[in-house]
């Protein structure tokens, strides 16, 4: 069920260059459901700004009532939420959206995520390697000062690392890591810039893969058709990336 909740913050932390942890408590964290799924949070109480920011869920501890976000404080919205200390409160609204199915996945995944596209997929990993299946993570950054929670991949599976710059890893994009990977596993699973979505169908067309887009949001919960896509049904045939998503199966949206 959508809450909304003003939450505690527990935990506010920069784990990488602008790039901030941030765990939340309440109740709203025990109605998160699927990895994927997304949070819409308020960072202001004044009206400017005055759209919520879009923000996925990374880790989920129930027992807790609390989950963990990892976000770039980046514009304006972002930079407000950096500033938030343990103790404050944050006005949120979720959990939203259709996240990723775990139970797609047999044997073997491939996790491949790009930038700050990478947090939905530690929750999945742990969700995916709890029902037995093995996880392999592809990575990318825009440089080492930008990669976080390499270790924490690590201790799930297989993972590889690919920075823009080459500073860390293999240089250039995930695609030339999955170049040089087998392709024998069942199930892809994708979060990051649209052209990375884009080179992950194009190198996997007979695989089963599903794709989290982060499309410009103004409601997040269907309402305002901000965030509305073409699918390649027909064309008219469009979906709002909010509510029916963010996650697709690959092949579906046009974006
Ligand atoms: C489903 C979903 C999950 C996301 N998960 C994360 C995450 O885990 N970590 C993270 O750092 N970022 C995530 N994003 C992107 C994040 O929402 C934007 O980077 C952030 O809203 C930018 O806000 P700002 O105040 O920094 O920028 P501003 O430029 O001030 O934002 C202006 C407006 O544009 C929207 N906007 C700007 N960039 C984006 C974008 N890339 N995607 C969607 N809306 C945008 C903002 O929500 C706001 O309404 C996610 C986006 C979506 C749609
Ligand atoms: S953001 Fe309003 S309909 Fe999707």
């Amino acid at each position: 069920m959508i809450k909304q909740e003003r939450m505690q913050i527990i935990k506010q932390q920069e784990i990488a260059k602008h790039i901030f942890e941030l765990t939340v408590q309440g109740e709203l964290a025990n109605e998160m459901a699927e990895p994927g799924q997304f949070v819409h949070i308020r960072v202001a109480d004044s009206f400017e700004p005055l759209l919520r920011r879009p923000i996925s869920v990374a880790s989920i501890d129930l027992e807790a009532s609390q989950f963990t976000m990892i976000y770039r404080a980046e514009g304006r919205g972002t930079q407000l939420l950096a500033e938030k200390r343990p103790g404050d409160t944050l006005d949120v609204l979720g959990p939203l959206g259709h996240g990723f199915p775990v139970e797609e996945a047999q044997k073997k995944a491939y996790l491949i995520g790009g930038g700050i596209g990478v947090p939905p997929l530690y929750e999945l990993a742990k969700q995916l390697n709890a029902r037995g299946i093995e996880t392999v993570h592809i990575l990318g950054f825009e440089s080492k000062q930008a990669v976080f929670y390499e270790d924490k991949f690590r201790d799930l599976g297989d993972t590889h690392i690919a920075t823009v710059d080459g500073s860390h890893g293999t240089q250039g994009f995930v695609t030339h890591i999955l170049n040089e990977l087998p392709t024998d596993f069942d199930t892809y699973y994708s979060c990051g810039p649209t052209a990375m979505l884009e080179a992950v169908q194009w190198a996997y067309p007979q695989k089963k893969g599903f794709l989290s887009y982060e499309q410009r949001m103004g409601c997040g919960i269907g309402a305002c058709f901000a965030c509305v896509c073409r699918t390649t049904k027909s064309e008219t045939d469009y979906i709002k990336v909010c509510s029916d998503g963010p996650v697709f199966p690959a092949g579906v949206v046009i974006s």
